[in-house]
């Protein structure tokens, strides 16, 4: 079938795919290039060359070229994401519009020959199973653990938050919960770590994919200290209760927004449901807290002493 089968509309729209799998194909060739892993490099390649051919369907289906442009800038960004984040998250991110495009397709249909169906279907096979097998296969270690970063961070995050939220009601001294939120958050730093060890052990060799669990335990142990520092830090900055939890809660839901994003491309799951669900534990948390430490402080008169 060629082109003049086909109506103006169907073209423009077969134009606009064939573009935008020309650019997917320049974005994995360009990663692959810069990627030091051999094996990675190798999934990229095998990425690249799904997408030409993807291309290269289009093309002829519309009788021209349509070889684009992907801007340098585009490049560093996702070169920079690789570094920082991972490939994984990298790819998964790129790959978030694909859903939009497996239904375009599907629509897209109408406008084919059974032939041209068939390879269409080929495609959206490609889209659907293919790369997702191909990236599960990257195997990399920032997200074989990172149930145990999330493990370390989500705690800490709504632990810490709660023992802020319980001293803005028993005390007036910003010094006094800083130094509570450390203290608490250094001792439940090394419960948990001591918790991801013991869990990471009672992995089946199936589940563990190559975890370790005295790392596990090491992640656990460094996120949950870190998340602890930073959200005590406010309250060594300024001597005004308020203003330091303020910031310390804020700290805690970009800390919670960034990581829930970061999970949620790389398990496909709904970012909305799970900051949501997130956020209400962290919120759900630090107000029983706040009210269960206003009603102890007035109690024992902390509020007089300090
Ligand atoms: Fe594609
Ligand atoms: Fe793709």
């Amino acid at each position: 079938m060629s082109s003049a089968n086909l109506t103006p509309e169907a073209i423009e729209k077969a134009r606009k795919f064939c573009i935008d799998e020309y650019k997917d194909y320049i974005i994995y060739k360009e990663m692959a290039e810069r990627e030091k892993s051999p094996r990675l490099k190798e999934i990229l390649n095998k990425l690249a060359e799904e997408e030409y051919d993807h291309y290269l369907f289009w093309s002829k289906l519309i009788g021209e070229d349509c070889k684009s442009e992907v801007s340098k800038w585009t490049i560093r960004l996702l070169r920079l994401s690789r570094k920082i984040f991972g490939l994984t998250f990298t790819l998964k991110f790129l790959e978030l519009h694909e859903k939009e495009v497996i239904k375009e397709y599907k629509e897209y249909m109408r406008y084919l020959d059974e032939e041209n169906q068939k390879k269409l279907q080929e495609i959206i096979d490609d889209e659907m199973t293919h790369e997702s097998r191909l990236m599960e296969d990257i195997n990399e270690a920032v997200v074989r653990y990172l149930s145990f970063i999330a493990l370390g961070l989500a705690d800490a995050i709504v632990e810490i938050s709660g023992v802020h939220a319980g001293f803005l009601g028993a005390t007036r001294t910003t010094l006094v919960s800083g130094v509570a939120g450390l203290i608490v958050g250094v001792s439940a730093a090394f419960a948990m770590a001591g918790a991801a060890y013991l869990q990471a052990k009672a992995e089946l060799p199936t589940e563990t994919k190559g975890r370790s669990p005295a790392i596990s335990a090491l992640i656990t142990g460094i996120t949950y200290i870190f998340s602890v520092v930073l959200l005590a830090l406010p309250y060594f900055l300024t001597s005004h209760q308020f203003t330091a939890f303020v910031i310390s809660i804020l700290f805690a839901i970009l800390i919670v927004s960034g990581f829930t994003f970061y999970n949620s491309v790389i398990s496909e799951s709904s970012f909305k449901r799970e900051l949501t669900e997130n956020l209400a534990i962290l919120f759900g948390t630090a107000f029983i807290a706040y009210l269960f430490g206003d009603v102890i402080g007035a109690f024992f008169g902390l509020q007089n002493v300090f």
